[in-house]
């Protein structure tokens, strides 16, 4: 029995096919539409995750789509009604999107599942397969839950907003999931975090990750200030937002006047200098968030004496606060939902229709249900070879041996390398499948890759992968991390303290000093945000990391998303060698095929390799 999970029309749209309870294939939209945070109908999703089984509607049991939409124009009608006149704008803007095609969802979702039945199958009589509409927490809910390895387990959900929940708290017993409480909007956590991020110029929805990476450098100057005024923090973890600094339930900005007279000054505008200020402003926001995560963390375990924990929502891909929770101690055990944010609430949504609507038992897997959640398109070496054939470009193929020995040498050469293996991941992360790798021993690796390949200065480290079984002796840390959701301090023995000078300095010149014996991983702070690669999660990835470990005695490599500033991650062979062609990148991995820079013919316009191709 296959059910089809959806999440679209807000932000990362995308589609997730549970088969028989198993978690098959789950992708975003933007992979392919190349539009990153895609939020239109996920149609090329959808397409994949069937042809990815030989598969067409007829075969589908139920289609979950992630949330109840009445319920979300019901806040916003209320919302308007509540502060009405002010806020008409923003009201008649949204209102247009919802009359074309939010409020009669259900018709609108079937007028595209039947063309697209039309398409697939031509001929034949529609079939459409029934829908149901989950709760948009519940689903967040699921997708932590259901896919963890525990068989019981709190769920705390944290995100913006859903319909009306902004953080919701759950118990996952067996296949069941049943509610503890919840906070409604517009009192939201991620909100508040957003609206910081907006106040700091980066953009809400994608920019939190940036102004988490730049509170190492402040203070938390603010925190008192922002307790006093903005949040009330109740002892339990719950809080209230004093609205009256905040403008997101009434107009397009996040800040109100209130909140710019508060700190003293208006919000910086995109790409203008960071100063000090700023910097203050995340280390202070980000102290209250973790202060609110851990509070509830606290009462949620006295009140249900449940030992585990798992977290979903747009908050739990905070893997700051997140790695402070785990030092914590406050469960055994930690589980986070790789696709945190609404992408994964179509996973979610799936997982509803087996084990809730059909009362399926559920048989939670040791290591989780995710499959290191590599559970996107793939291709083979034939499809790779036939690709590269047609574009006329120069390439090796090496067996597996040969290939990470060689990539070891490489990258202690200081070689910066695409690298393109199995099946894409699902959610934010590059996690080792299409990922950009180099050697985070480099002093220059930090500068190189941001300069020559991701084309921006950024005061934010790269991520290490490393070794599941060394993870303890680079980082104060002995859990497996394998979703990069998780910062812990890099081991104290590999740290170099800084002198008086070297800590007066600013910004990304504090960054260019070397902390540590792997300077391009290890934060301001002396943090990292570690991935850890699993032998039979993702072979290939590990036997390459291994493979450097044996050459050099460094069981980590420098792991980035594989994609250029703006651009959703690659997904294709195609999209690898466009990046890899318009970077400075070395070489290209793809699958066996190994692609030197050097080699490849010089870049003119209208090459044949940036011509659009259909793969099979
Ligand atoms: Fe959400």
């Amino acid at each position: 029995m296959y059910i089809l999970g959806i999440s679209a029309y807000y932000h990362d749209s995308a589609a997730s096919l549970v088969k028989n309870g198993d978690i098959v294939v789950a992708v975003q939209e933007e992979r392919f539409s190349r539009k990153k945070h895609d939020s239109r109908f996920p149609i090329n999703a959808i397409r994949y995750t069937l042809k990815s089984q030989n598969i067409d509607l007829r075969d589908i049991e139920m289609i979950v789509y992630y949330e109840k939409p009445l319920l979300t124009f019901e806040r916003l009608l209320e919302t308007y009604l509540a502060v009405a006149p002010r806020g008409l704008r923003s009201f008649i803007a949204a209102m247009q999107v919802w009359l074309k095609e939010k409020l009669f969802l259900k018709s609108e979702l079937n007028r595209k599942f039947k063309s697209l039945q039309k398409e697939l199958v031509p001929n034949t009589k529609p079939h459409i397969p029934k829908f149901l509409f989950s709760e948009h927490h519940l689903s967040h809910a699921a997708a932590a839950y259901y896919p963890s390895p525990f068989d019981e387990s709190v769920i705390l959900c944290m995100d913006g907003v859903g319909e009306w929940a902004t953080t919701s708290t759950w118990v996952g017993r067996k296949n069941e999931i049943n509610p503890l409480w919840e906070i409604s909007f517009p009192h939201s956590l991620g909100l508040l975090y957003s609206a910081f991020t907006y106040y700091c110029g980066f953009k809400v929805n994608s920019g939190e990750y940036k102004l988490m990476g730049l509170a190492p450098y402040g203070e938390p100057k603010y925190t008192k200030l922002i307790k006093d005024n903005l949040i009330d923090i109740k002892e339990d973890g719950t809080f209230k937002l004093d609205i009256s600094y905040f403008k997101y339930h009434r107009g397009f900005r996040m800040t109100s006047r209130k909140f710019h007279k508060l700190f003293g000054r208006l919000s910086r505008k995109g790409e203008t200098e960071l100063s000090q200020f700023h910097m203050d402003i995340a280390a202070s926001i980000q102290a209250v968030t973790e202060e609110v995560v851990l509070k509830l963390a606290r009462s949620l375990r006295e009140e249900t004496g449940v030992k585990n924990l798992c977290l979903a929502g747009g908050v739990a891909l905070n893997c700051v606060a997140n790695g402070v929770l785990l030092r914590e101690n406050i469960f055994d055990n930690i589980w986070i939902q790789p696709a945190s944010g609404d992408a994964g609430s179509s996973l979610g949504g799936a997982l509803i229709g087996w084990h809730q609507y059909h009362q399926k038992e559920r048989t939670p897997n040791p290591n989780d249900s995710m499959k290191g959640t590599y559970l996107g398109p793939e291709f083979n070496n034939d499809e790779v070879i036939k690709y590269l054939k047609k574009i006329n470009a120069p390439f090796h193929t090496q067996n597996d041996q040969d290939l990470f020995d060689q990539l070891a040498d490489e990258l202690d050469k200081g070689h910066v390398i695409g690298w393109f293996n199995g099946p894409m991941e699902f959610g934010p992360r590059s996690l080792g499948a299409r990922s950009i790798i180099g050697d985070p021993r480099n002093q220059k690796m930090q500068s190189t890759m941001n300069l020559k390949i991701k084309y921006r200065e950024s005061f934010r480290p790269f991520a290490p992968s490393v070794l599941e079984e060394d993870v303890s002796n680079q980082f104060e840390m002995s859990v497996k991390s394998p979703y990069m959701l998780l910062v812990a301090p890099v081991k104290e023995e590999l740290c170099k303290k800084m002198t008086y000078e070297q800590e007066k300095l600013f910004g990304i010149e504090k960054l260019n000093i070397p902390r540590s014996s792997l300077p391009a991983i290890t934060h301001v702070d002396y943090s990292a945000r570690v991935q850890t690669v699993n032998k039979t999660t993702n072979p290939r990835y590990y036997e390459l990391i291994n493979a450097f470990k044996g050459k050099t005695g460094c069981p980590a490599i420098v792991n980035t998303s594989f994609n250029v500033r703006g651009e959703p991650i690659v997904c294709t062979p195609q999209d690898a060698y466009r990046c890899f062609m318009r970077t400075e990148m070395d070489i290209l991995v793809l699958q066996n095929q190994v692609l030197y820079k050097r080699e490849q013919p010089k870049v003119e316009k209208d090459e044949t390799w940036m011509q659009e191709f259909e793969l099979d």
